[in-house]
């Protein structure tokens, strides 16, 4: 079969052990073999996030799922919420934050910005907030914002970071407990090298107790991190049967990452970016972001370049 190089953010291209993976027989989600294999992949989880086993949820579905837990877990009808917007993927953080009743005040920057702390540190000072919605690496334009300066401020202002790690867990530096986060999401397509399905979810010892001290009930039965936190202390516990075969191939994915060790991994992305970055300025071409990130590189092309390089790509992407 036909396999294309994948020049994208996300799908990538699978390691052939990843592949296998996905072609072993069938097992149920109640067996001990998969219990066992779905505590590794938790473990394996946590190492990535650099956090704690029992600080992480990992469940079926993609990265907008991720997102959809959180918000719906931890954000209440008429909570504050301080949405950082660099492109696309911001933009839809603060949606589902108002689907689930948020009242949320957008900072919005033109596309190729990234987020200044102290606009952050000026809204505080303004106005009270639950939380602030963040994303790490906006894949739309390449913009890779400061989080960690962001999360600083979070803390003096005692408000909850919620950050998108779609485009950057496994590719770019992110300590989840050092830095102070709340919640973070990723999905299993990008970074991590597994195939989309996979949702995998950090979450703070202080965001578990807004969860447990919540005025509401959390209005969702998929999106209840309550729920699958007791399934990630006992995954004998069933609430919704689990892509068996995408969390298998997920976990093989952590473990060729951490072979590869996760310091190694966002050097080689890094360099890669820097190669990437000085081949399209040599061609003359600008970069969106002002600063761009080590995982996906964005360049700005007058629309015959970029259908040009759309067809050379088509034609190339066989191997
Ligand atoms: C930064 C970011 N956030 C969220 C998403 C949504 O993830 P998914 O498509 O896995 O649902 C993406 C997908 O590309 C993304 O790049």
């Amino acid at each position: 079969m036909r396999s294309p190089l994948l020049m994208i953010p996300g799908p990538t291209n699978l390691d052939p052990q990843v592949l296998e993976a996905l072609s072993w027989p069938s097992i149920g989600h109640t067996s001990p073999e998969f219990h066992e294999e779905f505590t590794e992949l938790l473990y394996l989880t946590a190492k990535l996030y650099k956090t704690k086993k029992e600080n992480v949820i990992v469940y079926s579905g993609s990265g907008t799922l991720g997102m959809e837990g959180a918000v719906a877990s931890l954000i209440e009808p008429d909570d504050k919420v301080l949405a950082l917007i660099t492109g696309y993927f911001g933009e839809r953080f603060a949606e589902i934050a108002e689907i689930y009743g948020a009242k949320v005040k957008r900072l919005v920057y033109p596309s190729g910005h990234d987020v200044n702390p102290e606009d952050v540190k000026e809204a505080l000072e303004k106005d009270e907030y639950k939380a602030i919605l963040v994303t790490h690496i906006e894949t739309t334009n390449g913009v890779y914002n400061r989080v960690e300066e962001v999360a600083k401020v979070a803390r003096r202002y005692g408000v909850l970071i919620f950050v998108d790690v779609v485009s950057s867990l496994g590719g770019a530096p992110f300590y989840f407990d050092n830095d102070g986060y709340d919640v973070a999401f990723a999905g299993s397509q990008k970074c991590i090298a597994a195939p989309p399905g996979a949702a995998l979810i950090a979450i703070s010892d202080r965001a578990k107790e807004f969860l447990e001290n919540r005025r509401t009930e959390i209005k969702s039965y998929y999106f209840n991190l309550k729920r699958w936190l007791k399934v990630m202390k006992n995954p004998r516990i069933y609430l919704a049967t689990p892509t068996i075969p995408i969390l298998r191939a997920t976990k093989i994915a952590l473990k060729l990452l951490h072979k590869e060790g996760l310091e190694n991994r966002w050097r080689r992305h890094e360099q890669m970016a820097k190669l990437v970055r000085k081949g399209l300025t040599e061609l003359g071409l600008e970069l969106k972001a002002r600063r761009s990130s080590p995982t996906i590189t964005v360049a700005k092309l007058g629309k015959p370049i970029a259908e040009k390089l759309q067809e050379y790509v088509l034609k190339s992407t066989t191997y």
